[in-house]
């Protein structure tokens, strides 16, 4: 089952920042002529978002093509989760993760219950995450969940029995989070979604963090694993000798992409594509001994046309001089989250039947 884009849709996508030359792509080329693969969304239906994993190529593509229609649509006319309760557990900090999947839900009418800080839980008093996701079943079709201990998924899952949306779980995971990623690089090169031509370009990645612990690099790289056949290679720029781990390592081996380490970001700036930075600041005292090896600013040597991605927040290793550059492509990338986190709530919560028919 299919269902056409409309070409002449009613609402303007999100504007740049005011006064700025922020690379910020106007979602429609993601749709232009294209059909929307309602099965392949369908396949979300219930299940658990746990970890980027469990995407397929098609299934990222798809979500994305649905987040670009959603951000030109009107949709709130439609009432897609009507009905539909959302719970919000963080358990730890966050501006972006939460909120845009609050708005998300609140654009689709939709209801949430926010539970901004898992302290104001039962937890304060030593309740259990599985006695914590017995509560949750009564009460809503799906929970978003943020913690700060990687092994709290298989916790909460003890017990819920709705499906549950991985939001960050500590040095594990940030599928949505990659969502959001690929959604503003396919944006930016739509035709990320196609099969690449013969001949035509590949992207160089750079990484700079450490994919074995920082968990939106990690779904980051996990999903890009998806494009190999449009990326020339990964530059991982950590001062770990090997920032991949175990599991993850076998993941790049598998996807046989070609890969190098290096502990200096200066080196590779002129031939990288696509920067995808991380708060490296927020690793503690460890970061005072990092330099301008891991720091980007306006005078950073990037190759013209690069762009630079950050899940943010940030600190100094993201100068805000770059901010009104072109190469700022990270705007556009927290903004767009929030469609991206609309197209998943919409599959996941099996409403993609409240689409307009359009054509
Ligand atoms: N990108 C991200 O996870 O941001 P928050 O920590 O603000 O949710």
């Amino acid at each position: 089952m299919a269902t056409e884009f409309d070409p002449n849709p009613t609402t303007p996508f999100l504007e740049p920042p005011f006064d700025s030359a922020a690379t910020h792509p106007e979602p429609g080329g993601l749709f232009e002529n294209s059909l929307l693969d309602l099965k392949c969304l369908g396949e979300f239906e219930g299940k658990s978002i746990l970890s980027a994993r469990d995407f397929t190529f098609t299934q990222v593509t798809e979500i994305a093509k649905l987040a670009a229609l959603l951000e030109k649509l009107e949709i709130t006319h439609y009432h897609p989760l009507d009905g539909k309760i959302a719970v919000t557990a963080f358990f730890e900090a966050s501006t972006r993760t939460r909120t845009s999947f609050e708005s998300a839900m609140l654009r689709l009418d939709g209801k949430i219950i926010s539970i901004p800080d898992g302290g104001l839980t039962g937890q304060a008093k030593g309740e259990s995450l599985q006695d914590i996701g017995e509560m949750f079943n009564a009460y809503c079709d799906l929970v978003i969940m943020r913690h700060t201990d990687t092994d709290s998924l298989e916790r909460i899952l003890e017990n819920l029995r709705v499906p549950l949306i991985n939001a960050g779980n500590g040095s594990g995971e940030h599928p949505t989070q990659a969502l959001a990623d690929w959604y503003a690089l396919l944006k930016w090169k739509p035709e990320l979604a196609e099969p690449k031509p013969e001949g035509a370009p590949k992207l160089h990645l750079g990484i700079l963090g450490t994919p074995g612990s920082m968990r939106a690099v990690k779904s980051f790289l996990l999903t890009a694993l998806l494009f190999k056949d449009h990326i020339a290679g990964v530059t991982v720029i950590s001062e770990m000798a090997d920032p991949f781990g175990e599991d993850v390592a076998r993941d790049v081996t598998d996807a046989g992409i070609y890969y190098e380490v290096s502990n200096d970001v200066r080196e590779f700036l002129p031939r990288l594509d696509v920067i995808y930075m991380n708060s490296i600041a927020f690793l503690g005292d460890s970061y005072r001994t990092l330099d301008s090896r891991y720091k980007l600013d306006a005078e950073s040597s990037l190759k013209e046309g690069a762009v630079i991605l950050h899940p943010l927040a940030r600190l100094d290793e993201l100068d805000t001089s770059l901010d009104k550059t072109s190469h700022n492509l990270y705007f556009s990338q927290a903004h767009g989250a929030v469609f991206v986190r609309q197209a998943l709530l919409m599959a996941v919560l099996g409403r993609l039947d409240r689409l307009p028919q359009l054509s």
